[in-house]
């Protein structure tokens, strides 16, 4: 992994919002995911508390996150690294800035929610901490039509077992 850097979150950064598309549409496609389309992504950096992170590898942006956070919690909105950047540390790098942020602005919980039958994000989030809190059944419905459950998982993060 070789550098991290924040995208200035405004809603008139049409280059910056298109990017965040780009890069949503390349790390979803392989699941199978709609992709968020830039006006999308406008919809949600307008929001209170929402911000957006992008991993860059040698100035190529490779990964990326959003977030919100309200008070003392945050949710994980989305996160993707594309195809070819994978396995190298971009979206443990991208959590661990957030959850960097959410102990420096006093934020105590962090949740989200991932498809049960998304393996390697389930590793990735256990490896920081997170744990099962609950599980919406049926809840998201893959492109053949499938059902399938989504686990609600959290981190505490205070918790000596989040990354510092
Ligand atoms: C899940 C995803 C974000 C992981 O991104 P990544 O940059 O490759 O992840 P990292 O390299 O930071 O992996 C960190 C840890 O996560 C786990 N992990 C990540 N991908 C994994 C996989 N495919 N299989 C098993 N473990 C995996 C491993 O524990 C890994 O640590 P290790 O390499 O020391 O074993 C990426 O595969 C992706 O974009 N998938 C499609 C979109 C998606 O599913 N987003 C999450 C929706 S909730």
């Amino acid at each position: 992994m070789s550098d991290l850097h924040l995208l200035p979150v405004l809603a008139e950064n049409a280059g910056a919002l298109e990017l965040l598309a780009q890069l949503h549409r390349q790390a979803f496609e392989s699941q199978g995911e709609a992709p968020w389309p830039a006006t999308e992504f406008r919809q949600l950096v307008v929001s209170p508390g929402v911000v957006a992170i992008v991993a860059s590898d040698g100035g190529a942006p490779v990964a990326f996150a959003l977030w919100r956070s309200v008070l003392d919690e945050a949710e994980l909105i989305t996160i993707g690294t594309v195809p070819a950047a994978r396995n190298r540390g971009y979206a443990r790098g991208l959590l661990g800035q957030i959850i960097d942020r959410l102990r420096a602005q006093g934020c105590a919980e962090f949740f989200l929610e991932v498809r049960a039958d998304n393996l390697g994000a389930i590793k990735l989030y256990q490896g920081l901490g997170f744990k099962e809190i609950g599980k919406r059944r049926r809840y998201y419905q893959t492109q053949s039509g499938n059902l399938v459950d989504a686990l609600c998982l959290k981190l505490f993060v205070n918790n000596p077992t989040a990354p510092k």
